[in-house]
């Protein structure tokens, strides 16, 4: 076992895009941040130095952290944050993960600038469940906003309205050529004919699913969310803020350079971005005349929900050798609605939600409250009046969750601290769906401390009588993050074997701050490798 460390300073930094400039918030300078690389089964450390102007967490998502929720990261739930000035070492400790991860601020929207990729390799001597490739390339996808991000964020939970959208997509930080004083600077990957290519792929966009292709290539994805897929072949991929993909390129083509492109996937128009893609440029190395300006590859319309569910509902895992199969005896079966909701506007407030109201997102109708001090610290030192236990895992009311017309009082949800709370070794059978309460969309729903399977999917209202019947329970795929479509719904199942507070939210960072999430405490089991160690010495104060 090998035991790295590395130096994260998070400050500010002077950036260039789309024109015009501004300090942003960054990991030693970097944007997209370092990457973190380590081997199957490492701990790895990671200092963390506090040298911007607010409070930080650093989180490292995908990473289960196996009775270590102390350096999690996501702040007022497993940790204070870091105050301008402060130190925290964060101890990440790898498990069975394999493959691409990524670490990103858990604190309001800094995670729009301060995020990076985490490479997972197998145990020295191991090799991957494919071909070696000859190289690979990290692909961070992020979003850029001329905006200062730290205003576009007080601005809307302040409003109650939409945030303002981003004025571009990046890949690796680049808008790409397409994009106003973007060409010097777009990202490129050099291949050679007849070699094949890691791609490692992040979606550290903050509320956008993205839609990626190659021109003339396809890619063959062989990895998500940290574990090994039975290789999918495909001219397009879909992925979700929070997903990471591992896909093959194989340099097939004639030699010249072709366009890599994204674009916003939306099926909300409210947040509907202009259509310009970002591009990227691969770029065969050799002697050829070059093409002044090479075609754009194929992408799916914006609002192309089967595209995207098709491409998603295509993964398989790759059970056995490479992972654990899924868990068959379910003892605990939660139901949980995902919804879009209002707020009256507080007195005196004019708020831009719909018709006057203040935006809030919920699930089974509560929208979450962070604490002023951690769920964690109150767990684990019994303090009272921090949360309560009890959050519904059922649903309060029963409706036709997709019906276009509700009831006014239905849209408005309770606000609270609440958290589910799991005996160790619960085996999880968790429904979300989607509502159309205020308006659907698909959420990006993403669990902390875990990994699930994810066993079934579907539009419309689920049915508990014949959906469960079409459950694959031989190879489905084990992820960290899932997009439950909208208006449809999809099935989790997971092993409650990692002790301590674990937050589960939507990816989208608007959803988030809205309240989207809610918190499971999973109790400790009576081995001494079943229960919670104690936190490190040096956790931060509130
Ligand atoms: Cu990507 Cu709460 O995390
Ligand atoms: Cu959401």
């Amino acid at each position: 076992k090998t035991q790295k460390q590395y130096n994260f300073v998070v400050k500010e930094a002077q950036y260039t895009r789309l024109c015009s400039t501004k300090r942003i918030l960054t990991v030693n300078g970097k944007f997209p941040g370092p990457v973190i690389s380590a081997y199957q089964g490492d701990t790895v450390y990671v200092n963390v130095y506090n040298r911007g102007t607010h409070n930080i967490t650093l989180h490292w998502h995908g990473v289960k952290q196996p009775r270590n929720p102390w350096t999690d990261g996501p702040e007022y739930i497993t940790q204070c944050p870091i105050k301008p000035g402060g130190k925290f070492i964060q101890k990440i400790i790898f498990s069975t993960e394999e493959g691409t991860l990524w670490w990103h601020a858990h604190s309001d929207w800094s995670r729009a600038t301060v995020h990076g990729a985490i490479i997972v390799y197998p145990k020295k001597n191991r090799a991957y469940p494919f071909p070696k490739p000859h190289a690979e390339v990290p692909i961070v996808f992020g979003e850029w906003w001329k905006n200062d991000v730290r205003k576009v964020y007080t601005e809307f939970v302040t409003n109650g309205g939409l945030p303002r959208k981003p004025d571009a997509i990046t890949i690796n930080g680049q808008p790409g050529d397409l994009h106003p004083c973007s060409k010097s600077g777009t990202f490129k990957v050099n291949v050679d004919r007849g070699k094949t290519y890691l791609l490692r792929i992040v979606n550290a966009a903050m509320n956008l699913i993205l839609f990626f292709s190659i021109s003339k290539h396809n890619l063959t994805v062989v990895g998500a969310d940290g574990s090994y897929t039975k290789p999918l072949t495909r001219d397009y991929i879909a992925i979700s803020p929070g997903q990471t993909i591992d896909a093959l390129l194989y340099a097939n083509q004639e030699p010249n350079q072709y366009y890599m492109a994204a674009r916003a996937y939306s099926s909300a128009p409210a947040i509907r971005l202009d259509n310009t893609p970002t591009t990227a440029i691969l770029q065969y190395n050799g002697n050829y005349p070059p093409i002044s300006s090479p075609p754009l590859p194929y992408l799916p319309y914006y609002n192309d929900t089967q595209a995207a569910f098709n491409f998603f509902g295509s993964l398989r895992g790759l059970p056995s050798k490479y992972h654990e199969t899924v868990p068959l005896n379910v003892s605990t079966h939660i139901e949980t609605t995902l919804s879009i909701n209002t707020f009256p506007c507080p007195k005196g407030h004019p708020c831009k939600g719909p018709n006057g109201t203040h935006f809030a997102a919920s699930i089974n109708n509560i929208s979450f409250v962070l604490p002023s001090i951690d769920i964690l610290k109150a767990y684990y030192y019994h303090i009272n009046g921090v949360y309560i236990k009890g959050f519904p895992t059922f649903p309060p009311f029963l409706f036709n969750f997709t019906a276009e017309y509700f009831p006014s009082e239905l849209q408005i949800p309770k606000k609270g601290t609440k958290v589910i709370v799991l005996n160790y070794g619960s085996v999880v059978e968790l429904v979300f769906q989607g509502t159309n309460l205020v308006g659907g969309i698909d959420h990006p729903m993403h669990l902390h401390g875990y990994n699930f399977h994810v066993v079934g999917h579907g539009f419309g209202n689920f049915d508990k009588d014949k959906d469960p019947m079409k459950y694959n329970l031989i190879n489905p795929p084990l992820l960290n993050t899932v997009a439950v479509p909208k208006n449809g719904w999809t099935t989790i199942r997971f092993k409650a074997t990692n002790p301590g507070v674990w937050l589960m939210h939507c990816h989208l960072e608007r959803h988030i701050a809205w309240g989207m999430e809610t918190v499971f405490i999973v109790k400790n089991g009576r081995g001494s490798n079943e229960t919670l160690p104690p936190p490190p010495p040096y956790m931060p104060r509130c």
